[in-house]
């Protein structure tokens, strides 16, 4: 089978350099070629000029700097012959048919026998694109849809055409998925695959109706949003991100495609309002604008544009009684007697029957259909997800109320439904009307599939322990939004002991869209508020204590993050053997935000690292130095990758970049410590004590001139500094751990009773975002 071993993207405009920056996130090397822009100096400044954009835009392309170094920028005039090196070359050129296939005869001249190649079109078929070349060129050749922007969006869309070798399809899929860490799909040969065909109709009933109606796009917004599970950018919201003037391109070229009694045409009806707003420049956030814009003459105002007049008007928050009268039912929220009642039906109605009507044609089952609106729209729920939330019985009720057709699979599920657990295995509806096991792949073990299988091993109220198999146990943070706990430590705590009785190995592992956000704030408020002292301390103490445990416990432990690993939910992964990462790991000490030190044992683990694996010059004060920079400025890496530069993780972590092949790796590396395992040594610390204090005093002091740090920032540094340099130590004297804890501990404690830690504290559990006091 084709191994794909270097990669070749052609054309560097948003999908194209996308694609390229996260093959090189992978590791592997990347040519990107574009056209010789007329009357160029510099010959490849379209593609460089991707590169160079790319390490300036956030969120962020590349994963770290060292994998823009894997991209060779190019220009298909002087480097077409690079592409006789790559296995897989994707054409990511504009959407027109004779621009791409005269591309594909220049590039089937070149490259490799065997190579793959592939298009990023969202509309045009696989039969239309290779209509006219080779039959070898058609062999080798496939469908290949990422998702903007191609780092983050997990799906991928994979269509084979009717010549196209079954083996190039699955090197491609096996490829984007465990070394890319794609979702992949496969998709029919069908306009617009999946994700768009059902995306667009929904986008576009969303839109009409609006009008239609006369409603507010805030209400649309908060209707067509978080009560359906869908992120609360809702409908006016996602299309200004991804640029309003897409939609007449995107509309049309589907509707050119799709069959002439498919229900899109309906629907797909001109929009004046947003003709107009396109023909202003209102197109969206990269623009001046979109369906609500910024009014910088009228004082930075929010504005939103009224569907029926044209005109922008301040914003307002949304208020929809059908909304909050429905809680989380959301068949009395589509029932509701009210013009939003009304108008959540008609657009959720009408996407999920069309979903029903896509399996057979767009997709043969619903779960990929599901996989596709998750991955690929950011669902939280599939369209047959949704249908289950509603029960079918009511939904095909309520069709046949509107004299509408039941689609046959809908049909099907009347009386039970779209998914269901048989025998503690989780089993989905097939187009036949039987219910089947949903397999994973090799390599794919997920939580929550082990948790339909048996109860815990353990479990209080914000965690619990797993049995995994093969002697590995994992352990589970299940506090909201994975906040760390006086519980949590208490499992952690009975979780050792019980691992070193009954399993060979630990893994602490979740499946949060966050690993952790760190320690429960609101509790430490509450015991600050009654002045209970002794408490938190006590909470801290407990916590250095828990981590030291799981630190030197007899079996090996490894960590498995994902998302947001912060402050002491970053301090447990700093304890672990080892760390099999998600790609996508946000780590960080993020105690100076709330006014406190890390003191669950996170500066002594960095200090540690910094002086055995910094690679930095002699002495304790390099080390010190680089700690302090990064907790006291809160850096959180964004993504593994700079985790590893930041050391919140060592050189030996391992990086899964597929999320859900993050357990099983995890697993696997845990198993591997088995035998021979031996805890870590303890470290010893040799610290310059006061007069490294002064010279990281006279850093912030410095900051401080500048406004940079603010009065608060400064004393909370004061004190960091304190714990880094080793409190009343000198070079002659030897730290031992517990004498770093009991430096974090207590200034921990001096800081906790400060008023502006309090009200940074206070602040950030009101608002979310940090006080700079
Ligand atoms: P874009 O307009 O941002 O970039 C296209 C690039 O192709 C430009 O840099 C252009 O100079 C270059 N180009 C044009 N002709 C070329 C040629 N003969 N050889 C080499 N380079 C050439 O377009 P975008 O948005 O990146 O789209 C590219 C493809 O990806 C299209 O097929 C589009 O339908 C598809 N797509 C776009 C998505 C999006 O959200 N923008 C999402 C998924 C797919």
């Amino acid at each position: 089978m084709t191994e794909i071993s270097k990669v070749a993207v052609i054309g560097a405009g948003v999908m194209g350099a996308g694609i390229a920056a996260h093959v090189a996130n992978a590791g592997v090397p990347v040519v990107l070629l574009d056209i010789v822009a007329a009357g160029a100096e510099n010959r490849n400044a379209i593609a460089e000029g991707a590169v160079a954009r790319m390490l300036k835009a956030d969120p962020a392309p590349f994963m770290g700097k060292a994998a823009a170094k894997l991209v060779t920028a190019g220009n298909i005039e002087d480097h077409l012959d690079l592409l006789k090196e790559c296995d897989w070359i994707v054409e990511a050129v504009v959407e027109r048919l004779d621009v791409k296939q005269a591309l594909y005869a220049k590039v089937d001249a070149v490259r490799k026998p065997g190579s793959v190649v592939s298009s990023n079109t969202s509309t045009i078929p696989l039969a239309t694109l290779v209509d006219g070349l080779s039959d070898a060129f058609a062999r080798d050749f496939i469908i290949t849809h990422f998702f903007n922007p191609p780092r983050y969006m997990r799906l991928l869309e994979v269509v084979g055409g009717e010549y196209s070798r079954p083996e190039a399809l699955e090197a491609v899929s096996r490829f984007a998925d465990l070394v890319l860490g794609k979702s992949v799909v496969r998709c029919e040969d069908r306009p617009g695959f999946i994700a768009n065909r059902l995306g667009v109709y929904w986008l576009q009933a969303a839109v009409v109706e609006a009008v239609d109606l006369g409603l507010d796009i805030e209400d649309v917004d908060a209707i067509i949003g978080r009560p359906m599970g869908i992120p609360k950018t809702g409908v006016f919201g996602l299309l200004d991100l991804v640029g309003l003037d897409l939609m007449p391109h995107v509309n049309a070229s589907l509707a050119a495609a799709l069959p002439k009694d498919d229900p899109f045409h309906a629907l797909n009806r001109p929009v004046p309002v947003v003709d107009r707003l396109i023909a202003e420049g209102y197109t969206g956030r990269k623009g001046k604008g979109g369906f609500y814009r910024i009014n910088r003459e009228a004082g930075k105002r929010k504005e939103a544009v009224d569907l029926a007049t044209g005109q922008f008007r301040p914003a307002r928050k949304a208020g929809v009684e059908a909304v909050a009268a429905a809680g989380r039912e959301l068949t009395r929220l589509l029932e509701h007697d009210s013009v939003h009642g009304v108008y959540a039906w008609r657009v959720m109605g009408a996407t999920l029957a069309y979903a029903c009507a896509l399996v057979g044609d767009a997709a043969d089952e619903v779960a990929a259909i599901d996989e596709a609106m998750r991955l690929g729209y950011n669902w939280k729920y599939g369209p047959f997800q949704l249908l289950d939330q509603l029960g079918a019985d009511w939904f095909i009720a309520r069709l046949k109320a509107e004299g509408r057709a039941v689609p046959p699979i809908l049909a099907a599920a009347a009386g039970r439904g779209f998914h269901r657990v048989e025998n503690g295995r989780r089993q989905v509806l097939g187009p036949d009307g039987e219910y089947r096991d949903i397999v994973r792949p090799d390599g794919v073990l997920l939580l929550e599939d082990v948790k339909l299988a048996a109860p815990p091993v353990l479990r209080n109220g914000s965690a619990a322990l797993w049995d995994i198999g093969d002697g590995v146990a994992c352990f589970e943070f299940t506090s909201k939004m994975n906040a760390v706990d006086p519980d949590i430590m208490d499992l952690l705590a009975r979780s050792i002991r019980r691992v070193k009785k009954d399993f060979k190995a630990l893994v602490i592992y979740n499946e949060g869209s966050n690993f952790s956000v760190g320690a429960n704030l609101g509790l430490a408020l509450f015991a600050a508020n009654i002045a209970a002292w002794t408490e938190i301390e006590t909470m801290v103490a407990q916590g250095q204590q828990t981590y030291k445990a799981l630190k030197y416990a007899p079996f090996p432990v490894v960590g498995a993050p994902s998302g947001m690993a912060l402050g002491g939910g970053c301090e447990i992964l700093l304890h672990c053997d080892a760390v099999q990462a998600h790609a996508e790991t946000y780590m960080g000490l993020v105690e100076v935000g709330v006014g406190l030190v890390p003191a669950w044992g996170g500066c002594k683990e960095m200090l540690h690292r910094w002086s055995t694996l910094g690679r930095l010059p002699k002495g304790p004060m390099p080390a010190v130095g680089k700690v302090f920079e990064t907790i006291s400025t809160a850096t959180v890496a964004k993504s593994a990758a700079e985790a590893k530069d930041l050391l919140f993780l060592r050189p030996g972590d391992g990086i899964t970049m597929n999320r859900y092949r993050l357990l099983a790796d995890a697993k696997a590396r845990a198993l591997a410590m088995v035998e021979g395992y031996a805890p870590p040594e303890p470290p010893a610390f040799v610290l310059a004590g006061p007069s490294a204090k002064v010279a990281l005093d006279m850093a912030v002091a410095g900051f401080r001139r500048l406004g940079k740090a603010t009065p608060h920032d400064a004393v909370v540094s004061g004190v960091l500094a304190e714990v880094l340099s080793g409190g009343d130590t000198d070079v002659t004297e030897t730290l031992g751990e517990d004498d770093l804890l009991d430096l974090e501990r207590s200034r921990f404690m001096r800081l906790v009773r400060h008023s502006g830690t309090l009200a940074r504290v206070e602040t950030m559990l009101m608002t979310g975002k940090p006080l700079r006091n």
